[in-house]
């Protein structure tokens, strides 16, 4: 029995290709998996996590793709509507609640870093970084946040951009966005390679890649590797459940989520391809951390030709492919309210982006007027960052792996996925059902600090 759609849909299968890369593409591929590489030894980090994406992310996200559109209703009704056609209890639907509530908070604070960004464009024109020292480039980004007016601008602006798409709908305003942003994003970012290729120190960059060196790879890395494989591919936090609810009923699910996860790391990789020949060519670390594209950067391109161009670009891009995945982080929610309680979408999404605002504004303390008010030692945007990507993701994305796997018929599954082959369709099974949920809890305890 298929599930009648109770809201739009797609255009195509590219429509929803390019929403779903748009939505895994964003500050986790160019700003979190180059300094995690960096840290973590390079060619053996890149290899493992591959492993993951492969192994657990794209078997988890088959499933949740496969949730979404069978039940054709926001995460939550989702939820609530399968464990009782399967008559499970109830208390199933704790999956959509938590992923709505997941890509909520990490909204919140993603505007914020997005905003970060926002500040760089406008940087990149009117500083343009020329001849700027690392001391310099410190006390830029320093001064940046500790100013809470001037975050708070950003933030704001960003939050705007974000509902201002969302509240247009799924055709007119997230398909219409991503078919625009997504090929800039491309396109930006093979001139950027061209320019990195011409100007950085490219062999280097290849080797640190793609030379695995196993001796810098800890066991931390390896479970690293596996959250930022959750985090990178929008897993669990209702956006690639909605986002499977509004896909045509014809589209093969296990090919379309296999396009978008290679699209996801061949991004992650390029970013790597874009930002390690400018580091390596300045004599700088590629373990600098999180500062390395706001702090490092910088500098490398204040003292290349044409760097101050180069930099406008950048950042532009980083900004196209934040926005793409802020919009997938309210869309659960907005399609929420507007399906539950008959809100208009612009409303909707005025109350999600002033919540997540407000919260925002948490995250914006944390920098500089609340830095020292800590809970277990953690800042407040510490706090949403660990709560959300060590604990809500996993645990989220092993219950989604379970329910798919076994508390879902086997025929509305493989109904669903349209694997009429026994072979193909009990290996996802196997793998998602058992060595997806198995790895997920040693990421859990290791965060939690078991072992
Ligand atoms: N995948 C996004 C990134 O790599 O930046 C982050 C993200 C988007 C997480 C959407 C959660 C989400 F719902």
């Amino acid at each position: 029995m298929k599930m009648r759609s109770i809201h739009d849909q797609w255009s195509s299968r590219l429509a929803f290709i390019l929403a779903a890369t748009g939505s895994a593409v964003g500050l986790g591929n160019i700003w979190k998996f180059p300094y995690m590489a960096g840290q973590n030894g390079g060619g053996a980090f890149v290899l493992i996590y591959l492993a993951c994406i492969f192994l657990i992310g794209i078997p988890i996200m088959i499933a949740e793709v496969m949730l979404g559109r069978r039940a054709r209703q926001n995460p939550i009704n989702a939820m609530a509507t399968l464990a009782e056609q399967e008559n499970r209890n109830p208390g199933w639907k704790l999956i959509g609640w938590s992923g709505t509530l997941a890509g909520f908070i990490i909204f919140s604070f993603y505007s914020v870093i997005s905003g970060w960004t926002l500040y760089y464009v406008y940087l990149s024109l009117n500083h343009g970084f020329s001849s700027l020292s690392m001391e310099e480039s410190q006390s830029l980004f320093q001064k940046m946040v500790e100013n809470p007016y001037g975050l708070i601008t950003c933030h704001t602006l960003f939050a705007g951009m974000t509902l201002g798409v969302v509240a247009l709908g799924i055709q007119n305003g997230l398909e219409r966005a991503v078919k625009v942003l997504m090929p800039g994003l491309l396109l930006l970012l093979l001139l950027l390679l061209g320019y990195s290729m011409s100007y950085g120190s490219f062999g280097e960059t290849l080797r640190f890649l793609f030379q695995p060196d196993w001796n810098h790879l800890s066991e931390q890395s390896v479970l690293a590797a596996m959250g930022q494989a959750f985090f990178t591919l929008s897993l669990a936090s209702g956006a690639i459940m909605v986002y499977g609810s509004y896909l045509p009923s014809d589209t093969s699910i296990p090919r379309t989520c296999i396009i978008v996860a290679l699209s996801d790391t061949s991004i992650a990789l390029l970013s790597g391809l874009v930002i390690f020949p400018i580091v390596f060519a300045q004599g700088m670390t590629p373990a600098s951390g999180p500062g390395l594209i706001f702090q490092t950067l910088p500098v490398a391109f204040g003292a290349m030709p044409g760097g101050q161009w180069f930099a406008f670009l950048f950042f532009i891009l980083f900004v196209f492919a934040a926005w793409t995945s802020s919009i997938s982080m309210v869309e659960p929610g907005v399609s929420w309210l507007a399906e539950n309680h008959g809100w208009t979408r612009p409303r909707a999404s005025v109350m999600i982006g002033f919540g997540g605002w407000l919260v925002g504004l948490g995250t914006v303390f944390s920098f500089n007027l609340w830095q020292e008010f800590t809970i277990l030692g953690k800042t407040f945007f510490e706090c949403l960052d660990y709560l959300t990507s060590n604990l809500m993701l996993p645990l989220g994305g092993m219950a989604i792996a379970i329910f798919a796997c076994w508390k879902l018929s086997t025929n509305s599954t493989r109904n669903e996925l349209n694997l009429p082959d026994s072979y193909e369709f009990n290996l996802w099974r196997w793998v998602t059902g058992i060595l997806a949920p198995f790895s997920v809890l040693l990421v859990c305890l290791n965060s939690l600090g078991v072992f």
